[in-house]
């Protein structure tokens, strides 16, 4: 671990290489034990970070997962946007847990905050999208698009107006809403809940650009959890079928409002296979019957909606894309323990004529289930491992053989 810390540097971030639920809170979570600042900077609620501590499962959507390490500053940049009743649960949830993290929340007065009625606008849009289209984004319908719609048309309301009575900007959101996409806006409720928020959140709203600098000239250290994935990127990923915020490396610092030269690594996540939640298209998405097992073992649905993802393979062209857009400096392949029974297994390394070229290289099956050193890997695991690391010019640094905080192996 000091080998892989002491290559990483100050400042790292661990960013999604394909769309999302590739195990980012459960990287994040592991390596913040040795980071005195957790920040998250972009996306909202439609995150769903799963840690497993001790076998019991926690899900994050808009605090970093690494919070549950006492002690850690915890930044919310300005590029998120914030369901507020959300993140009071988030809280209240540690709260209940031993965990008191408002004294060490800081949150970017910059950032946007999602009402209802984003969530509502959410809906109405996939709704229109469907009738007209066929289908819809598939999106998490937690107001994410509405919000940076929002923020975008600098119609927005953002942290620092958290105190403020909004009640007539939100009366005037309330007509235009009903008038363009006859969604309703209780905005007595919306007042409340800002009201409830603005209690809770007392003295949380502050300069994080100026604390996260001041932090990094005394010394401290940074990671940054990514939300969403590189493949879900508002410039970068499968337009239109992505989310409305800037989920690369880039995106990270700019959201956070940290230089880019200050990165020190980034670590890519990417699943041994790959999934993917909603529309859009997937070049190496499995039949049927093989993708129901993988889902099925990989316990592949929805950590913030429950719904299924659909499974597919390895593409390799993808992560060479996203190795460029990020520079990501090592990856952490994650559940390689969902192949497990596979005899065979497919990658997609090439394209012809918008399909997948796939290469098939021998399964394993047999447990890696809790292997920690890579030496006990099964040698044609091991030889899965250097595969993607020669397809890709990119170390494997860390490998997830199970759900658990300790189930990963530190290659590096
Ligand atoms: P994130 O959004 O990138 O943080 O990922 P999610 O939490 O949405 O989805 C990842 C899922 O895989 C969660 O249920 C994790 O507990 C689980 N997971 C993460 N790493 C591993 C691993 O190495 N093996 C297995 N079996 N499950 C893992
Ligand atoms: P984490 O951080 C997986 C997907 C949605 C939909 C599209 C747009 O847990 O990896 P949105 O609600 O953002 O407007 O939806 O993006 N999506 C995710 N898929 N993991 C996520 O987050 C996602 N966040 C958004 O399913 O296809
Ligand atoms: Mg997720």
């Amino acid at each position: 671990m000091q080998e892989l810390l002491s290559s990483l540097g100050p400042v790292t971030a661990v960013i999604g290489a394909q769309w999302g639920d590739e195990g980012k809170g459960k990287a994040t979570d592991m390596l913040a034990e040795h980071y005195d600042i957790i920040g998250r900077a972009c996306g909202g609620a439609n995150a769903g970070h799963t840690i497993v501590i001790d076998g019991q499962k926690h899900v994050f959507h808009l605090l970093p997962s690494g919070c549950f390490h006492e002690g850690k500053q915890v930044v919310l940049g300005a590029g998120m946007v914030l369901h507020l009743p959300t993140l009071l649960e988030e809280i209240h949830t540690l709260k209940e847990h031993g965990i008191d993290i408002l004294d060490r929340l800081h949150i970017s007065p910059a950032a946007h905050i999602v009402f209802d009625y984003h969530r509502e606008i959410d809906g109405a849009l996939e709704q229109e999208r469907t009738q007209k289209e066929g289908q819809g984004i598939g999106t998490t319908k937690r107001g994410i698009g509405p919000a940076y719609m929002d923020k975008a048309a600098r119609t927005g309301m953002r942290m620092e107006r958290m105190n403020e009575d909004l009640t007539g900007v939100l009366t005037q959101r309330r007509d235009w809403a009903q008038r363009v996409y006859g969604v309703h806006i209780d905005v007595d409720q919306e007042c409340a809940h800002l009201r409830e928020a603005a209690a809770v959140l007392q003295g949380r709203v502050a300069d994080t650009v100026a604390l996260l600098h001041f932090w990094m000239q005394e010394g401290k250290t940074v990671i940054v959890e990514g939300a969403q994935a590189t493949l879900l990127d508002i410039d970068h990923g499968t337009y239109p079928y992505v989310t409305s915020s800037s989920t690369t490396a880039a995106g990270a610092l700019q959201g956070l409002g940290v230089p880019p030269r200050s990165l020190t690594s980034c670590i890519g996540v990417a699943k041994a296979y790959c999934t993917r939640v909603g529309s859009g298209p997937f070049r190496t998405e499995m039949e049927e019957e093989l993708g129901n097992r993988i889902r099925e073992k990989g316990g592949e649905y929805g950590a913030t909606t429950g719904r299924p993802r659909r499974c597919g393979w390895l593409h390799i062209p993808d992560l060479l894309r996203t190795v460029q857009i990020n520079g990501f400096s090592q990856w952490n392949v994650t559940k390689l323990d969902v192949l497990d029974d596979e005899a065979e297994i497919l990658v997609g390394v090439d394209e012809k004529d918008g399909n997948a070229v796939f290469e098939t290289v021998p399964g394993w099956q047999t447990s890696t289930v809790g292997i920690t050193h890579f030496e006990d890997l099964p040698e044609q695991a091991k030889s899965y491992i250097t595969f993607i690391e020669e397809k890709t010019g990119v170390p494997v640094a860390l490998i997830g053989t199970g759900p658990d905080r300790e189930q990963m192996i530190v290659k590096a």
